[in-house]
């Protein structure tokens, strides 16, 4: 919690809070993503990756440069166990997109290899952990950019690539329906 309020105290540390808030609800308007809840392991896994290199996002690069390993287990274990409330996204879902998504989350695109998102993100995309993170709930600023990224090369920290294919596999409207239809869960 002491890393997620103030930092860690060294030079050029930054408290968490400032994006993902205190409670780890994120912010909608800058596309920081809603990290309360997620796997601790994912969390520990995923500041590792950006400290690797392996993910886009020039924000958090700078911000977790400074943290040492018990850092990242300390604000991986408050995290996980931190509750929010889901906060509203910029702007009403477009319910044309939200029901192509809920079909491509839940029945997947068998033609172009696509199994349903559900099948790895849980009911609902409530997320299993440790590995598989949830996606309900989750801005979809947020949402939209990690499928870019992932198609797009910007972040290659997904075991065996299972996400690169199937965000490569997705025409832009198709991420766009997806990432609709689970930021309104
Ligand atoms: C992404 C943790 C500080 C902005 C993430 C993710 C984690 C995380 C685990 C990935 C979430 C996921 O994969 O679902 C932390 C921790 C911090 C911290 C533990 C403090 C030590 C900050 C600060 C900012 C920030 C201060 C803003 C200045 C972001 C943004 C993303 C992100 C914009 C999304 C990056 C992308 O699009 O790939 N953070 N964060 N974070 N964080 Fe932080
Ligand atoms: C991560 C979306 C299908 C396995 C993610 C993330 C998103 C996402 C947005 C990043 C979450 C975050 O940063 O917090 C989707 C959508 C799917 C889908 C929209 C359906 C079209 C699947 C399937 C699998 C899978 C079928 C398993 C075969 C994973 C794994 C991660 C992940 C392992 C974590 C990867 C990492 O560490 O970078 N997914 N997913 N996903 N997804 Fe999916």
């Amino acid at each position: 919690r002491h890393v997620a309020e103030a930092g860690n105290g060294r030079p050029g540390s930054t408290a968490c809070m400032e994006c993902h808030r205190l409670d780890g609800g994120g912010m909608p308007s800058i596309g920081a993503p809603r990290i309360a809840g997620q796997p601790e392991q994912y969390i520990a896994r995923e500041i590792r990756e950006v400290k690797a290199g392996k993910r886009y996002g020039p924000v958090m690069a700078g911000v977790v440069q400074n943290l040492s390993p018990r850092d990242i287990r300390a604000v991986a274990l408050y995290y996980s166990h931190a509750k929010s409330p889901k906060l509203p996204d910029v702007g009403p879902p477009d319910p044309v997109l939200v029901a192509e998504g809920e079909h491509i989350a839940t029945r997947g695109l068998w033609k172009k290899n696509i199994p349903a998102c559900v099948q790895c993100h849980g009911p609902n995309g409530y997320g299993v952990p440790p590995l598989f993170p949830f996606i309900a709930g989750q801005n979809r600023t947020y949402l939209l950019r990690q499928l870019m990224a992932y198609a797009f090369l910007k972040r290659q920290d997904d075991p065996q690539g299972l996400m690169r294919g199937i965000a490569r596999r997705l025409t832009m409207t198709q991420r766009k329906a997806v990432a609709e239809y689970f930021s309104s869960l």
